[in-house]
């Protein structure tokens, strides 16, 4: 049996910087306070030319990059996003266009903020399987696009990003080890977005009544979040056969300083031992976590043969943890230039667009 590694990895965040004191501007808030009950100090905001397949393809081409392989290699994308740019198509599929990743399978994967880990262990699955060799798995989020810009309760702690990881098959042991999955549907009204889906499809009064903007009741989520960051991590740990003294690092879900030290002293471990980037991102969704990890590995925190912990909750409500044995690019005979595969992935999509219309003429297309 294959095992499941992760050997790339990629970040894109967009430029705009929204700090605390610009929020101040906008609803009745400071720096202080979100500091103190938060963490958080800025966040990036998506500009009008921003999407979650834009930051998504970005951050997957530096995956792909790291882990020296083609777009035309991946066998399937997985996009895990909690603001998908339509009902359908899937995200993914607008992210396997633009990279021109043409033998991929690619679908969406809703589990908010704990989708990444969800689609982590997915993937891994898959490769264990030895039904594919190559997967992309991408968290992308234009959170600043579904944020009530006057809610106070939620405008400040929302951020947009992406982040990807390259996993790929290979018979060296390693790689993800373990993972655990849970929901509860009981508490799927303490974080939602009421409207614009078939149940509430979108109206005048949806629209009206503020119904396609996130609703949070923070201080359940905030007890839920608690409890099960510790749980979720000693689960995943005793089911890989792995003691906490074995985790050189934790890299939680970036939504509140305070649930992460609440998890540390759940825990009884140091919070050294989590990466920690809230204060510049905000809470990211499904990006927050590859987008820590990118950066902790960037500052060597994450290095070969490490065992790592990724551990999240979010709206379903969901929750869950992996732990991988870290491993880096595979070795590998030839270098793949990745400038060349930036432009491919428009051309492409604009030949076969061009060719759909051509034999729109020949087979008679309706005006
Ligand atoms: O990916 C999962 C996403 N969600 C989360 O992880 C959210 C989890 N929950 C939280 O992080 C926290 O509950 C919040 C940060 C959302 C809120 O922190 P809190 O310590 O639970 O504050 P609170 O809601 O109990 O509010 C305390 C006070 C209230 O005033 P009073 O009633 O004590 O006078 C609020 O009205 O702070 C007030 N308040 C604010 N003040 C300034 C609430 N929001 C703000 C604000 N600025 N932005």
């Amino acid at each position: 049996m294959p095992y499941a590694h992760i050997t790339g990895w990629g970040m894109s965040v967009p430029e705009p910087v929204l700090t605390n004191d610009d929020l101040a501007k906008i609803v009745d808030t400071n720096d202080q306070w979100i500091r103190e009950r938060t963490g958080i100090r800025e966040r990036r905001i998506a500009r009008d030319t921003d999407f979650p397949s834009t930051l998504g393809t970005a951050a997957a081409l530096k995956a792909l990059e790291v882990a020296n392989l083609k777009p035309t290699d991946v066998d399937l994308i997985i996009c895990a996003t909690s603001t998908p740019e339509h009902i359908f198509p899937a995200t993914a599929c607008l992210i396997q266009d633009q990279l021109g990743a043409t033998k991929a399978g690619a679908f969406d994967l809703l589990a908010a903020c704990s989708g990444f880990i969800y689609g982590l262990n997915m993937a891994a699955q898959s490769i264990r399987s030895g039904a594919i060799k190559n997967a992309i798995v991408i968290g992308t989020e234009t959170l600043s696009r579904f944020v009530d810009w006057e809610d106070r309760n939620t405008c400040i702690l929302f951020g947009d990003g992406a982040g990807a990881f390259v996993l790929q098959a290979s018979d060296q042991p390693g790689g993800v080890l373990a993972a655990v999955m849970h929901s509860d549907g009981s508490g799927g009204n303490l974080l939602t977005l009421p409207a614009g889906g078939s149940r509430h499809p979108a109206t005048e009064a949806t629209i009206r009544e503020g119904q396609h903007y996130i609703y949070m009741d923070g201080k359940e989520v905030f007890r839920f979040a608690t409890k099960v960051m510790a749980s979720s991590t000693e689960e995943v740990l005793k089911l890989a056969g792995l003691t906490k003294e074995d985790i050189s690092v934790i890299i939680p879900h970036q939504a509140n300083l305070r649930i992460i030290d609440a998890a540390a002293r759940g825990l009884k471990l140091p919070i050294e031992k989590f990466i920690i980037n809230v204060d510049r991102y905000g809470n990211t969704s499904t990006a927050s976590i590859p987008i820590a990890a990118v950066e902790g590995i960037e500052k060597g925190r994450v290095k070969k043969g490490d065992k790592v912990v990724f551990v999240g909750f979010g709206a379903g409500l969901t929750w869950g943890a992996l732990v991988a044995e870290w491993t880096g690019p595979l070795p590998s005979p030839r270098k793949v230039n990745m400038g060349r595969y930036r432009l491919w992935g428009r051309v492409r999509s604009l030949l076969h667009r061009f060719e759909r219309f051509l034999e729109g003429i020949i087979w008679g297309r309706k005006a």
